[in-house]
């Protein structure tokens, strides 16, 4: 891309920004009642704003009765009293503000709480004002719910059934009923208007339902019905309401689309239909699993790269990528592409490998210090609605050790452990017994002991975020990716004008060989970021743990990456 057309093209204030994403039930208790809150929150902004990120998505905090945690909401116009309330919250948005942090708001509109007061009134019967906010019908289709069993639920009260794609306790929304659209606006125009920056728009694409609700088909029998309510009929024009809206502020407006693919994103990121910034994707969250993580496979580089770089190649010049490689909905990414042997290796290894692609790097909490999965000892202690139905659901022939293993691989729980702090009681989350179990890991894996540490996990997120916002190329460069069928070795440039980066992460527990790819041959590259010491001047630079890696300078030189090792080169190619 040449760089005239940056400024014509990319004017966009969200495009050289980074994001931290707060969920804040495990993110700090400021109040020590054991639950996270934003009097946590506003304690702790100076550190996120330390991490070198531009802004925070909060996760749901409006009431909810929590059987989804928070994607169930009951009042979308104030704030759970478990987390503070509207007060606090501008507190926090005025400091975050004036620390030059953006703060997005996760709008869920799909569904709400069964305590919603439109559903109490809508299940009181067909006249009721509210009776079409929601989707009743007197038989159920075929389609089965993602989160519990059957996707309709009988209501004594009303004497019908509602949809809920989710779990009982979230009915879907009737978004064909003018009146559910305009109270989406309403609540759009609610935090705007307080002076919210955006919007993280929870499962955007299944709003629309397709009319009649036909039975569906699904190889996957949770899927069942999602053809008829994934990027359905009316979504383009629901969308395009909202996006009118946000059309009057100064706002962007990033939707969640699971299973959608890089072709209908692209109707929501470009042309006529526009109606989104940007779209989280799945594709990437596929290489170790079908579908949900559930469904475990042994992990594949060769999957990752190919979701990787065809949501890089199909973007390019035309829409703008949300990178991410967690969030609450996944179990912890170390765990899973990388090794919790090769912990801090493999940690700043992954950070490497989505930061400097092309579009805005969210970052979860604890992702930055390396939290890694838990390990519950009995389903009974998981909370996560989606891994309770999963193992009462799946492989139920297997015995019950093997059944729990796949919940440690999978669950989203994993995601929820309280922030590690410090290694104090709690680990610095809480003076009182937190509402959920604290990884045991927190001595070894906490903020206070990689502050210190410039190798540390916490420090190389700095360093990426930092390198990424001084370069252009970084930014708004071409992607390329070298040797796609490596199987160690995940190898991409970035390059604007005369300039490249080339990022070479090793995927690898043994060290592997890293070829230079033919364009750069004969020149010299200066290494601008690297996650291992220097060889030439530290003797523990060919040592992870207590294994000697045996390799010395010489092979170093000669491109062998040690395990899990990353390396950023920059080039100026001469004219
Ligand atoms: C999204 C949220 C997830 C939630 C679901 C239903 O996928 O990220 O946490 O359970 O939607 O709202
Ligand atoms: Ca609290």
């Amino acid at each position: 891309m040449k760089k005239e057309n940056i400024s014509q093209n990319n004017h966009d204030w969200y495009k050289p920004m980074s994001f931290y994403q707060i969920w804040v039930r495990s993110f700090c208790d400021g109040n020590g009642d054991g639950i996270g809150d934003l009097y946590g929150v506003y304690d702790k902004l100076e550190y996120i704003k330390s991490l070198g990120v531009d802004g925070i998505w909060f996760s749901p905090i409006y009431p909810s009765p929590n059987a989804d945690f928070g994607y169930d909401i009951s009042d979308y116009k104030d704030i759970h009293p478990d987390f503070g309330d509207l007060d606090q919250f501008k507190r926090v948005l005025n400091k975050a503000h004036s620390l030059g942090l953006k703060i997005i708001m996760d709008l869920v509109i799909n569904h709400t709480s069964d305590e919603h007061p439109w559903f109490i009134e809508s299940r009181k019967g067909k006249d009721n004002p509210y009776s079409d906010y929601y989707i009743w019908r007197d038989k159920p289709n075929n389609w089965k719910s993602l989160f519990e069993g059957e996707a309709w639920e009988y209501d004594p009260i009303r004497g019908q059934y509602y949809l809920h794609i989710f779990a009982k306790k979230q009915p879907d929304l009737n978004m064909d009923n003018p009146k559910v659209r305009q109270e989406v606006k309403d609540i759009m125009r609610f935090w705007l208007d307080m002076g919210v920056d955006g919007f993280r728009e929870d499962v955007i694409n299944f709003i629309s339902k397709k009319e009649g609700l036909p039975d569906g088909l699904s190889f996957l029998p949770a899927a069942t019905g999602m053809s008829h309510y994934k990027d359905g009929p009316h979504i383009h024009e629901y969308l395009s309401e909202f996006r009118k809206v946000c059309n009057e502020y100064d706002c962007f407006q990033l939707g969640e689309g699971p299973m959608t693919t890089v072709n209908s994103a692209m109707k929501y990121l470009t042309g006529k239909t526009k109606s989104l910034d940007m779209m989280f994707s799945f594709d990437h969250m596929m290489a170790d699993c079908l579908y949900t993580e559930y469904l475990h496979r042994p992990f594949s580089l060769i999957k990752l790269k190919k979701a990787f770089t065809k949501w890089q190649n199909a973007l390019n010049g035309k829409a703008w990528n949300a990178l991410y490689l967690e969030n609450h909905d996944h179990p912890r990414i170390i765990s899973r592409y990388g090794s919790e042997y090769f912990w801090r290796e493999s940690g700043t290894m992954l950070a490497a490998s989505y930061i400097f692609q092309q579009g805005t790097p969210f970052i979860y909490q604890g992702q930055e210090i390396g939290m890694t999965n838990i390990k519950l000892m009995s389903i009974d202690q998981y909370m996560d609605v989606s891994s309770i139905t999963n193992y009462h659901t799946y492989h139920l022939k297997e015995d019950p050790e093997r059944r729990l293993h796949r919940i440690h691989l999978s669950s989203r729980d994993s995601a929820r452990t309280p922030m590690q702090w410090n290694a104090t009681d709690n680990a610095g989350f809480s003076k009182v017994k937190p509402w959920f179990y604290i990884n045991p890991n927190y001595k070894r894996v906490n903020v206070a002991k990689e502050e210190p540490d410039s190798l540390s996990i916490l420090n190389f997120y700095r360093k990426c975020l930092s390198l990424r916002k001084s370069s252009e190329t970084l930014i708004y460069g071409q992607y390329t990716e070298h040797f796609p069928k490596d199987k160690n070795i995940y190898m991409y440039e970035r390059s604007l004008d005369d300039e490249s980066y080339l990022v070479i992460c090793s995927f690898s527990r043994f060290p592997v060989k890293a070829h230079k790819p033919p364009k750069f041959s004969g020149c010299h590259g200066e290494l601008v970021l690297c996650n291992y010491p220097d060889m030439k001047t530290d003797p523990h630079a060919g040592i992870v743990g207590n294994i000697h890696l045996g390799l010395n300078e010489q092979e170093l030189k000669k491109g062998y990456l040690r395990p899990y090792e990353t390396r950023v080169y920059r080039y100026i190619r001469r004219r």
